[in-house]
């Protein structure tokens, strides 16, 4: 600042108190820090509301164990199809999610979207995949295999090369999900 210019704040009242002889004057914030201060208002509203008031967000808990369905997600996707492992998929929030949308639109005009098939409809052609009484085997490894072969004679299409085995391991997850590891396996004598 040059040393003969003066600071003339015209509008600037001087604040009534005086500490060892200095006055301050009474300066109007900013617009900049006001509008900033009236967004971050705005903000925590909007911010408030979504996460505590109408818990439309996730809270922490749900955001991190959602975060881990992911990540176990991925681990689990170069998993070994084996029964622990389609048992551990079957187990996993975001597999399931993605066997029931694979289920819903590709399984259900048979099977049915509750799995119950013939138990639920007698116009369904597929039987009940939810109880425990299965045609060929209850295993995981067994309801894969027999999702990828399909068994023609009896209207169960082979699937294998229309999903591939990323999206048949997702389904048999969706349908073991219905079901505990160890429970008792009924199998169904052949129906002609
Ligand atoms: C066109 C009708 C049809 C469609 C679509 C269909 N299924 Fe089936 N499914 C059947 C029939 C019929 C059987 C019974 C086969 C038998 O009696 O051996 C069956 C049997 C099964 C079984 C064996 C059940 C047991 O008790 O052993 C599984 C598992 C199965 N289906 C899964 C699926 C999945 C998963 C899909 C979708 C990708 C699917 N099915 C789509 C008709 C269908």
């Amino acid at each position: 600042m040059m040393p003969n210019q003066q600071i003339t704040p015209d509008e600037d009242p001087i604040r009534p108190h005086a500490y060892d002889g200095i006055t301050e004057y009474d300066k109007r914030l900013p617009n900049w820090w006001l509008y900033t201060l009236y967004i971050t208002i705005v903000f925590w509203v909007g911010y408030w509301s979504y996460y505590e008031w109408f818990r439309v967000g996730p809270t922490s808990a749900q955001a991190v164990s959602g975060e881990m369905a992911k990540i176990e997600a991925a681990r689990l996707s170069t998993a070994k199809l084996d029964d622990a492992g389609l048992w551990k998929m079957s187990r996993n929030a975001d597999f399931v999610a993605a066997g029931k949308v694979v289920f819903e639109s590709t399984c259900a005009p048979c099977h049915l979207a509750s799995m119950r098939g013939k138990a639920e409809s007698a116009a369904a052609i597929g039987p009940d995949l939810t109880d425990t009484t299965w045609i060929h085997g209850g295993k995981p490894t067994e309801v894969y295999n027999l999702i990828d072969k399909g068994v023609l004679a009896k209207g169960m299409p082979t699937w294998g090369p229309v999903l591939g085995a990323k999206k048949i391991s997702e389904v048999t997850a969706y349908i073991m999900s219905k079901h505990k590891e160890g429970e008792p396996v009924v199998i169904a004598p052949a129906t002609p």
